[in-house]
């Protein structure tokens, strides 16, 4: 099978020209201007932005949290990916603390073999980490091509690690070749002010909010880049959300570290208002909270100072039915919130749309950037030939509105809903096959494939 996309503006992190593209197999054979090929399908895309597939790498499908399970499984998650334009996605496997990284890894490829429509990966969650953990590490780098090693310096009890364990961790993660990824908030401080919220009878979404102000996320930053600079391992923040936090970064550079960091969509565009209002708060109930006007102008800086590697989603959906569970008590409100279909899009409108990044950074932050950090380029992240033929054609002036009337994630609102936006994709690609086009999936589950992935270098 063979497929011929023309005229299309290709946008790349580095480039920007118009040429056609050849596609055989899974693959991208050539590129050029008018192209004298034969292909099965022609694919005219005058008018619209080629672009590399996105890549999300921080989603939680599927997960056990909180007393429930996220409501994307890895059908309805990889699929409403799809129709967003991200054709890669990179998961959380959570070890249970007491069991190995195996065990973990083989109950995550229970829910995901055969089930998923787009392209997944995974990190894996180091929850417990002994001298049993540590034996495993080079296994899963080398033979799993699973080199990202999540840690959590909050939720203690179920996933939090303490700082002795982090410093052993990152010590055997640099000798093989991989990269920490850290959720970075001073978890214990966090207790406390739930606590004292709670003993107050301060039980509204609000308090979940001002029960992690941003001295929880700075303080934490700041002493995993101490603990990584010190270690030599690569390190990379996910979900950074502010100000402080960011600053504990560009000090890091100023000795000559480099940590990577993620921030997601929501962080970039909604802000903490969202939370005055009463139980309906629930829905951007996640850890980190939204923040302040302030935090979102440091962000979308951050991006054009390259401070800010990556954006992503840390897509966590639950049902309305499943925020109740913490309807007379905010910390019982599963954390998570819907935006794996939205990303690419709501990036695109508020970001190029609106002249706060180029056309070369979305795709840089969106997509290349996550291949590179995580090793999967240039198989991922770009288009060149010899790549993967993840391709995204997006329209950049065709406007809509989202809803949760017709999106296609497993939850029955959306975080967005009534939003309008600049930009719609239009006609998507993985591996060679078209898996979205017009507003209709084209692939069925079992189409996603698991990438293994590369040590890492902690550059890019
Ligand atoms: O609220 C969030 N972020 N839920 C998912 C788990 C995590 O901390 O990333
Ligand atoms: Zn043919
Ligand atoms: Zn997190
Ligand atoms: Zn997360």
């Amino acid at each position: 099978m063979s497929i011929l996309i023309k005229n299309g503006r290709i946008i790349t992190a580095t480039d920007d020209y118009t040429a056609d593209i050849f596609i055989e197999g899974e693959t991208i054979q050539s590129i050029g201007k008018n192209l004298n090929v034969h292909a099965d399908e022609v694919i005219d895309a005058s008018g619209k932005l080629v672009m590399p597939g996105g890549i999300d790498p921080h989603v939680h499908l599927d997960m056990p949290f909180m007393g429930t399970y996220s409501s994307d499984n890895y059908e309805t998650g990889t699929r409403a990916a799809l129709f967003g334009g991200t054709t890669t996605v990179i998961d959380f496997i959570l070890q249970t603390q007491g069991k190995s990284l195996q065990s973990a890894l083989q109950e995550w490829k229970g829910r995901s073999d055969n089930n998923a429509v787009g392209d997944y990966s995974f990190h894996m969650a180091v929850t417990d980490f002994n001298e049993e953990t540590k034996k495993e590490i080079q296994h899963f780098i080398e033979k799993e091509g699973i080199t990202s090693f999540k840690t959590f310096m909050a939720y203690k009890g179920a996933l939090m690690i303490d700082d002795r364990q982090m410093v052993g961790l990152m010590q055997e993660v640099k000798k093989h070749g991989g990269l920490i990824n850290v959720h970075a908030t001073n978890g214990d401080m966090i207790d406390f002010l739930i606590a004292k919220h709670k003993s107050e009878g301060k039980f509204s979404p609000l308090y979940h909010y001002l029960s992690q102000p941003e001295v929880t996320e700075a303080e934490a930053s700041s002493r995993f880049a101490d603990m990584a600079d010190y270690t030599g391992c690569p390190g990379y923040i996910v979900h950074l959300t502010c100000e402080g936090a960011l600053n504990a970064v560009r000090f890091a550079t100023r000795r000559n570290q480099h940590v990577f960091v993620e921030t997601c969509i929501q962080y970039l565009i909604l802000d903490a208002s969202v939370y005055e209002q009463d139980f309906e708060g629930a829905k951007w109930v996640m850890s980190p909270p939204l923040r302040e006007k302030k935090d979102q102008e440091t962000l979308w800086a951050g991006l054009n100072q390259g401070l800010v590697n990556v954006v992503a989603t840390d897509h966590c959906p639950f049902m309305w039915e499943q925020k109740l569970m913490g309807k007379d008590d905010f910390s019982k409100i599963p954390n998570g919130h819907p935006a794996i279909e939205n990303r690419m899009e709501l990036l695109f409108s508020e970001g190029v749309s609106k002249g706060k990044i180029t056309l070369n950074k979305y795709v840089e932050v969106a997509s290349t950037n996550a291949a590179k950090i995580f090793g999967m380029f240039p198989k991922k992240g770009t288009i060149a030939t010899g790549s993967d033929a993840d391709i995204l054609i997006l329209d950049p002036n065709e406007k809509h509105t989202l809803s949760a009337k017709n999106h296609h994630m497993n939850v029955d609102y959306s975080a967005y809903e009534g939003r309008e936006l600049t930009g719609k994709v239009k006609t998507v690609l993985l591996r060679g096959k078209v898996v979205i086009d017009n507003n209709e999936c084209k692939v069925e589950k079992g189409y996603g494939q698991f990438v293994k992935r590369n040590k890492v270098t902690g550059k890019i």
